[in-house]
């Protein structure tokens, strides 16, 4: 009998075709959330799974997963998954980096453009009804060219959002755990600064960290405050690594002019208070999401659980597990 692979959310059906020559595949019919015993029961008798973000893999979840051997996550950040629990239990889980990089940066710049230029604002007002006559002195935004632009978090996305600046004409300074070396500095015409001088000097700054523990909150009430009072604070990376309630209150009171936000703290639930600003940009979560990016993250996944179980060009070698021990220690 074939192995089971359970997918958690239907995606392009000719991709997960190319999973039913080797897999018995069972996809589930509509997007939703799963809670852990719903998972711990989808996953009782599944040799692989194919999960997108808001489905939380842990320990506990594994434990009623006992034949489960790989775990393709659909997305580059993966803090839904508990990567050492996995590790532990042997199950092989994999990511998709890299594929999404561009898009994610065209939207970064769409989100900051978006928010500068207050497009959301403007839309909300002209859908209202409310344009009788031309306001001169209205809908005064900032500008994005010739402009400094901060990232915060410098991986491939925040290096592709910064080649992006040249045609702005703005100078991008970044701030990571470790510097880039000199040459891709000069590729992506970034400056290094310290996370002090990121706030204080950015015009616009942009999010692109990973979410840990230790990037909780890496933006609250004491950083909002550093930033400029004209500043745009975009946040493409994940909730919690911005204070939401701060950010509101932040919005709300001028220390900063506006923010663009495709990621939320408890998110499907947004902070009620960023609800009701109308200085800010919001989305639900879809940085990634191009007809073009989100097939090819899709048929990467898919990759990798062929890969997982020895089928397809990567057989044995999943291009892009996490955890490549774990298939190490399996053969
Ligand atoms: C999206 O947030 C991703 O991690 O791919
Ligand atoms: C950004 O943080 C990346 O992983 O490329």
């Amino acid at each position: 009998t074939k192995p089971k692979v359970w997918i958690s959310r239907p995606f392009f059906p000719d991709i997960v075709d190319r999973l039913r020559e080797h897999f018995d595949v069972s996809a589930e019919p509509e997007e939703r959330a799963f809670s852990a015993a719903e998972l711990a029961e989808r996953l009782a008798d599944s040799d692989a799974a194919i999960v997108g973000l808001a489905d939380k893999i842990d320990g506990k979840v594994l434990e009623a997963a006992p034949k489960l051997r790989f775990v393709a996550n659909l997305g580059v950040g993966y803090n839904n998954l508990d990567i050492d629990a996995l590790t532990q239990a042997g199950v092989g889980a994999s990511n998709t980096p890299d594929v999404l990089n561009e898009t994610v940066a065209d939207y970064a710049w769409a989100l900051m453009l978006a928010a500068a230029r207050r497009v959301g604002e403007a839309e909300r007002w002209l859908r209202d009804g409310q344009w009788h006559g031309s306001r001169f002195e209205g809908w005064l935004g900032a500008d994005v060219h010739g402009k400094t632009i901060g990232i915060l978090g410098m991986g491939r996305i925040g290096q592709a959002i910064a080649r992006r600046a040249a045609g702005f004409r703005a100078r991008v300074i970044y701030h990571n755990r470790s510097r880039l070396d000199a040459a891709l500095e000069r590729e992506c015409a970034a400056t290094y600064v310290d996370k002090a001088s990121l706030l204080a000097q950015s015009d616009h700054l942009i999010l692109v960290l990973p979410y840990t523990p230790a990037n909780h909150h890496a933006i609250g009430e004491a950083e909002l405050k550093a930033m400029k009072p004209t500043a745009v604070l975009v946040n493409i990376a994940r909730g919690g690594i911005v204070d939401d309630a701060a950010l509101a209150r932040a919005l709300a009171t001028g220390t900063i002019a506006s923010a663009g936000v495709d990621v939320f703290e408890g998110e499907p639930s947004v902070h009620p208070d960023l609800l009701k600003i109308e200085n800010i940009v919001l989305s639900p979560h879809i940085a990634s999401a191009s007809r073009d990016t989100r097939r090819d993250m899709a048929a990467l996944a898919v990759d990798n659980v062929l890969a997982a179980f020895g089928h397809g060009p990567h057989a044995g070698r999943p291009p892009t597990i996490i955890n490549p021990g774990v298939l190490a220690d399996a053969s």
